[in-house]
């Protein structure tokens, strides 16, 4: 693919999905449309691309790859009028081939790019469609072809005849153009037409009346069509392509036996005999076998080993060691550690710290910036007070303490191995090896004192 070029189409508003945001940044499984073509066009190897964006789309640009010549397009006058504002990249990569496809329609993928390039090359094509036959084709330009199958046209549903709306080939708004004869064609479009804008489709019955060679390259599926234009179309794409991620860890041995409500990001991994349970959304994430993830836990950005239990909890950036029990209701935010065979319970929430093999942190409890070694028992509600209100500061605990119920732990501040914290103490000191920390006021009791004070009768 050295010898060639991508040119996206990004000049639309978020008009009609009702957003103040450029709609080739709406999100499909939580990545921007537009996000989904770049990452096609890099897939096939394609290094040099160029964009066309609105003026002020800071967005959208700040979107695209590093080194992306970006093309402004103030007026809104037509695909064809889209690609005449990208003249200066064009003709830098002038003895080359473009692909020429949209910022919104994001199920374009590399097979596709390549395959059709291939066809594109090998038949020395100046101009090569990517095409789809859709049961609908409403909407779509129409692929007109002779009586021997050669590609004569695109004609707009606006522009189309009764005879040619019956047409079920359509244009996908996929291309790829020799660079040469698209800068020529640029200047021959003109706007008759139902739209009065400038087509790029024109330049099929431009390269036709020239004798030059136009071809179609037909999709494999015909979502490689499918565009967003409003919220519903959103979520249609959305159900596609959650289905499809769906489908293909099914085939790779991942169960995931109620799959209506399971989200999975195309940029996570599962190893077979995980099970998946209702209500997840996983993005990012690596995931080893034999693991039970859910029901309903949110991860993002985890590495789960082996045979870990994540359990309605919400776990962003952090790492999670095999065996390793979480839930129901934990949280670990990002910086965490949790080491193999840990166990971190219900209303627990550990945010940039290391939890050592095998330790306990069952229930209702806060550890901040935190080093806790093997084997250690955490009891209930113990917190870690990590800020001074200016700065953070790491709470040590050594392997196999033991941590009473109600400890607070004012950091800096460190427990040594093999130590026991009384239940109720407040840390406010290193607590050596091996010893007792006991921080309380001491119980009184006053004999008959409720008794004679009558208050607190029945
Ligand atoms: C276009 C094709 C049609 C094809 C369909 C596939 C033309 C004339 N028609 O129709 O044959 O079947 O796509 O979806 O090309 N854009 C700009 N600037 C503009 C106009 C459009 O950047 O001035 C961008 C839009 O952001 C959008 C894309 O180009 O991403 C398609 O534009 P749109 O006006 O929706 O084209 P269609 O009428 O759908
Ligand atoms: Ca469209």
């Amino acid at each position: 693919m050295n010898r060639a070029c991508a040119l996206i189409l990004a000049a639309g508003d978020g008009r009609r999905m009702k957003s103040r945001r450029p709609k080739a940044l709406c999100e499909v499984l939580f990545k921007p449309m537009l996000t989904w073509v770049t990452d096609s066009c890099q897939a096939a190897g394609i290094q040099h691309i160029g964009a066309v964006i609105a003026p002020e789309a800071e967005e959208v640009a700040r979107a695209l790859p590093r080194n992306c010549h970006i093309a402004i397009q103030a007026e809104k006058l037509g695909t064809g009028h889209a690609v005449m504002m990208a003249v200066d990249f064009l003709q830098e990569h002038r003895d080359k081939s473009v692909l020429v496809l949209y910022g919104d329609a994001p199920f374009v993928d590399r097979d596709t790019i390549c395959s059709a390039y291939e066809e594109h090359c090998k038949r020395e094509n100046d101009l090569t469609v990517v095409a789809a036959r859709l049961e609908d084709p409403t909407g779509y330009g129409r692929i007109v072809r002779d009586e021997n199958g050669g590609l004569l046209a695109i004609t707009e549903q606006r522009d189309a005849d009764e005879e040619t709306q019956l047409i079920q080939e359509v244009n996908s708004g996929i291309y790829w153009f020799r660079v040469g004869f698209l800068l020529e064609a640029l200047g021959k479009l003109g706007t008759n037409n139902a739209q009065g804008e400038y087509y790029l489709t024109d330049t099929v019955s431009i390269a036709v009346a020239q004798g030059r060679r136009a071809g179609v390259y037909r999709a494999e599926s015909p979502d490689v069509i499918l565009g967003a234009n409003t919220r519903s179309d959103l979520a249609r794409l959305n159900e596609i392509a959650r289905r499809r991620v769906l489908q293909q860890h099914l085939t790779a041995g991942v169960s995931i036996p109620f799959p209506d409500t399971v989200v999975i990001c195309p940029d996570t991994q599962i190893q077979p005999d995980t099970v998946v349970l209702p209500g997840c959304i996983l993005r990012g994430c690596r995931i080893a076998g034999d693991c039970v993830i859910g029901p309903y836990s949110v991860l993002t950005d985890c590495q789960i080993a082996e045979g870990a239990r994540v359990e309605q909890s919400t776990c962003e950036s952090s790492v999670i060691g095999s065996g390793a029990r979480l839930g129901p209701y934990a949280r670990l935010r990002p910086g965490s550690q949790i080491g193999p065979g840990a166990k971190i319970g219900n209303f627990v929430e550990i945010k940039n710290s290391a939890i050592g093999q095998g330790t306990s942190v069952a229930h209702l409890s806060y550890l901040g910036d935190s080093d806790v070694g093997r084997e250690v028992n955490v009891g209930c509600g113990v917190v870690t007070a990590n800020y001074d209100g200016r700065e953070k500061f790491r709470t040590q605990i050594g392997d196999r303490a033991f941590i009473g119920c109600n400890t607070n732990f004012i950091a800096p501040v460190c427990a040594g191995q093999g130590s026991v914290i009384a239940a109720g103490t407040t840390v406010t000191e290193d607590v050596p090896d091996d010893a007792l920390a006991i921080g309380r006021a001491p119980q009184v009791v006053k004999p008959g004192w409720a008794e004679r004070s009558g208050k607190y009768k029945r």
